[in-house]
């Protein structure tokens, strides 16, 4: 009586296994790059707050440095289609709120400073101040589809 109930008991568990590594694998296939895939982000980026109130000012700054860094590859409306977006490897597009979703302010600034392995996109922090970078992030945002009448 004893043997068939653990050899259920273990049948039981491989299957319950199986069934986490596979949930495991097409959990990571489906979540964003975040640590790993080229980007370099603190665990604790999510919960940065910008030390930089963002204020119609803050916001004019950021769109200037926007223009003449990153505009170039994200193109006029944050879209992707800059001059420079690589075809096969395209810049995101930051107006997605999907996107938006899962790129809390600490985790967009440490995207902009560090910048990206491949897709390659340049790391910013030997070239812009914190505060600057916080000022782009402020108007990253202004780009994001429902964040306001500049994203339409
Ligand atoms: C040389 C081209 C290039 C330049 C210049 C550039 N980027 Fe990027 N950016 C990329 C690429 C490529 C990616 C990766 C695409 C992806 O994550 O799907 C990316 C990703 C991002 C992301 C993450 C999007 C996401 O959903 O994960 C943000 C935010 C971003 N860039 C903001 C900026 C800002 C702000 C600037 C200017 C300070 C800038 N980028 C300059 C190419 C560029």
């Amino acid at each position: 009586m004893a043997r068939p109930w653990s050899r259920l008991a273990l049948g039981c568990l491989m299957s319950g296994l199986a069934v986490t590594v596979v949930a495991a694998h097409a959990g990571a296939s489906r979540r964003p790059a975040q640590e790993s895939h080229g980007w370099t982000i603190p665990p604790d980026a999510a919960r940065l707050e910008s030390p930089v109130p963002g204020d119609a000012s803050v916001v004019a700054r950021g769109r200037r440095l926007y223009e003449s860094r990153c505009r170039r590859c994200h193109g006029p409306s944050g879209r992707g289609d800059g001059p420079e977006a690589e075809r096969d490897e395209p810049p995101g597009d930051l107006t997605d709120p999907a996107r938006a979703a899962r790129n809390p302010d600490g985790v967009v600034f440490y995207k902009v400073w560090n910048g990206r392995r491949s897709p390659r996109m340049p790391a910013f922090k030997t070239e812009l101040s914190r505060d600057e970078v916080w000022a782009v992030v402020h108007y990253v945002k202004t780009l994001r589809r429902g964040a306001g009448d500049r994203s339409r």
